[in-house]
């Protein structure tokens, strides 16, 4: 029972006990009645479904953090009640982020991280740990993508791609486990992609889209595999998204096809992302695993 529940309880069995020793004084029993009404209107915004997704007190974590749908993602969990540790790359962006959520009067702080070093994951989880000593939920959401025919895709553009969307997400989802499992308590949220289940077009991007696959299906086993000790592990797969990845002149005439190829006929944004976050990071999304939450305009429908 949360406290608010508690006092709810509490302030109806003090009115039930008024209400017996004032006998039927009409002014008193108006004034009880009033009380009564104040009472069930609390129990509806205090302990009511919306109070399930508030996430206060929680300590977040967000790789990518430092722009696009990861600052969309460390934003919403700051608003909905976390401490939120933005993670990035380019640490200038993940300090712009912090001093952005600072301003709302959200406690965060920023880390340098490369995903695809293990090390660096593990570190970067100590520093959650030990500056606020717990880690309940953490989006794995930093990403790269690249552009060429599959006859051409280099080693490098392989092994990069791989390196920070496959393994990346891997070695932060053990970093994350390896704390979270101890505690019996967790939410993963990966960021995969709805091109892990459909083959984008007229761009070639093997390397991304086999690298999104994995991350669905590394998703699924995880979260079937940690089912019982605690933590959830699911994904998100965005469709085509207006994001800095997606903000550039040679990408101006795809992103028309993309357009057009969508049923809602327009990109998505990262707040179209963000409330599917915050509801598998609360405990309302408790029965849910290894699954992927597709938001995508409707482009996977055609
Ligand atoms: N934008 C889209 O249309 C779209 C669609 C589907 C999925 N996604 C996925 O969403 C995620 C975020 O995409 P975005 O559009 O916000 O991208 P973005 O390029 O705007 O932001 C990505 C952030 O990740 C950081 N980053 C890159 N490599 C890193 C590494 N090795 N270690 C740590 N941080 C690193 C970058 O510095 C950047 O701040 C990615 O996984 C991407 O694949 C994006």
């Amino acid at each position: 029972m949360s406290s608010a529940e508690g006092s709810i309880l509490s302030l109806k069995s003090l009115l039930d006990e008024l209400t017996s020793l004032t006998g039927k004084d009409a002014k008193v029993a108006e004034k009880i009645e009033k009380c009564q009404k104040l009472v069930k209107g609390l129990e509806t915004t205090e302990t009511g479904i919306l109070t399930k997704f508030r996430l206060d007190g929680q300590i977040a974590l967000v790789t990518g953090g430092g722009q696009g749908i990861g600052r969309g993602f460390a934003h919403g969990l700051g608003e909905a009640g976390c401490k939120v540790a933005v993670a990035d790359l380019e640490i200038s962006r993940a300090e712009t982020v912090v001093s952005e959520l600072k301003a709302k009067g959200i406690e965060a702080i920023a880390i340098k991280v490369d995903v695809s070093k293990k090390e660096d994951t593990k570190a970067m989880v100590q520093k959650v740990l030990d500056t606020w000593g717990d880690l309940h939920i953490a989006c794995n959401n930093a990403g790269i993508v690249y552009h060429s025919d599959s006859e051409d895709t280099s080693e490098t553009e392989w092994s990069r791609t791989m390196g920070v969307n496959l393994d990346g997400v891997f070695y932060c989802c053990q970093a994350e486990a390896k704390h979270m499992l101890t505690k019996g308590h967790g939410k993963i949220i990966n960021t995969a992609s709805m091109s892990g289940r459909i083959v984008n077009h007229p761009q070639k991007q093997v390397a991304y889209n086999v690298s999104k696959a994995g991350v669905v299906h590394m998703t699924r086993t995880l979260g079937a595999e940690w089912a019982t000790r605690g933590v959830r592990v699911n994904s998100i797969s965005p469709g085509y998204i207006d994001t800095p990845l997606n903000q550039t002149a040679a990408l101006e005439a795809l992103k028309k096809q993309w357009i057009a190829d969508t049923p809602m006929g327009r990109l998505g944004l990262v707040e179209d992302l963000v409330g599917a976050v915050i509801y598998l990071a609360s405990p309302v999304s408790d029965y849910m695993t290894g699954n992927d939450v597709v938001i995508d305009g409707g482009f996977t429908c055609w």
